[in-house]
């Protein structure tokens, strides 16, 4: 919708008497319509009146035809064009083309690239028209490791991305047109596992020396190994080399430390 505009309009006729006496007509229009005011000499004046709500967004303009007919015999008229212009109010909000985005990116993503659009369109005009987009109330971490461009609404890394600190983010982002109505929208991003770990060996425990008499199945030494990894990524298998009468032997992670030598 916007601002209207009332018009007068003034038409005159060279004649006299029943002659000069004009009538107005406005050519089919509904939003607008004629009145005839008084003014003080007496002198009638056609004003064009707004009828109803306009909406620049469904018509930005309209053409009428104004047209005064004199009292003679025969009749004669005359014509003319009035063009109005409806200026933009900003009563449309941006609104975001969905209501959550999603994206999955690996967490070797070097910083700067680009994660995911998002979209806020406005039906209004000019600055009212214009959306700048902002991180709602995020967490540090998040505005740490994301950047949001204002204009292009482009969501890019910051900073390294880490699957093991964390694989999931979730957050906020506020569209803004020119004259402050705003939107909001929800980012969930996905991190992704890379087989960025090496996997970790430590010794818990060892018995050295070993008496030669020990019988078989004594727990040498006892080892840790994990890889921060997730998945077929983080699975260790382990295999001894060189030349020892030993072997390894898995235990679940679970009976440590509990568990003691037999
Ligand atoms: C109305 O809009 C037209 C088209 O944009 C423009 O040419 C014209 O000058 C405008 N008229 C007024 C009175 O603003």
């Amino acid at each position: 919708a916007g601002q209207s505009g009332s018009g007068t309009g003034s038409s005159s006729d060279a004649d006299v008497g029943s002659n000069s006496v004009l009538t107005y007509q406005l050519i089919s229009n509904p939003s607008f319509s004629l009145a005839l005011r008084e003014n003080p000499g007496g002198k009638k004046q056609p004003e064009l009146v707004l009828e109803r709500a306009l909406d620049r967004e469904k018509q930005s303009s309209f053409e009428l035809v104004l047209m005064a007919v004199d009292g003679g015999d025969p009749a004669r008229s005359g014509t003319v064009q009035v063009r109005i212009n409806v200026t933009d109010a900003n009563d449309n909000p941006p609104v975001f083309s969905k209501r959550i985005y999603e994206a999955r990116v690996a967490e070797n993503l070097p910083v700067g690239s680009l994660v995911l659009q998002v979209l806020a369109t406005d039906a209004d005009a000019g600055s009212n028209r214009k959306v700048s987009y902002s991180f709602g109330n995020v967490p540090d971490d998040v505005a740490m490791l994301f950047s949001i461009d204002s204009e292009s609404g482009e969501i890019r890394t910051a900073g390294p991305l880490d699957f093991e600190e964390n694989s999931k983010y979730t957050f906020d982002l506020e569209a803004r047109d020119g004259g402050g109505l705003t939107d909001k929208c929800e980012v969930q991003i996905d991190i992704t596992d890379v087989n960025d770990n090496t996997p970790e060996i430590t010794i818990l425990s060892l018995s050295s020396p070993v008496t030669e008499d020990a019988p078989t199945g004594t727990v040498v030494a006892l080892l840790k190994v994990r890889d921060r990894d997730s998945g077929e990524n983080g699975q260790v298998s382990c295999e001894l080399s060189g030349e020892a009468p030993l072997s390894i032997v898995a235990s679940s992670v679970e009976n440590w430390p509990g568990r003691t030598g037999p």
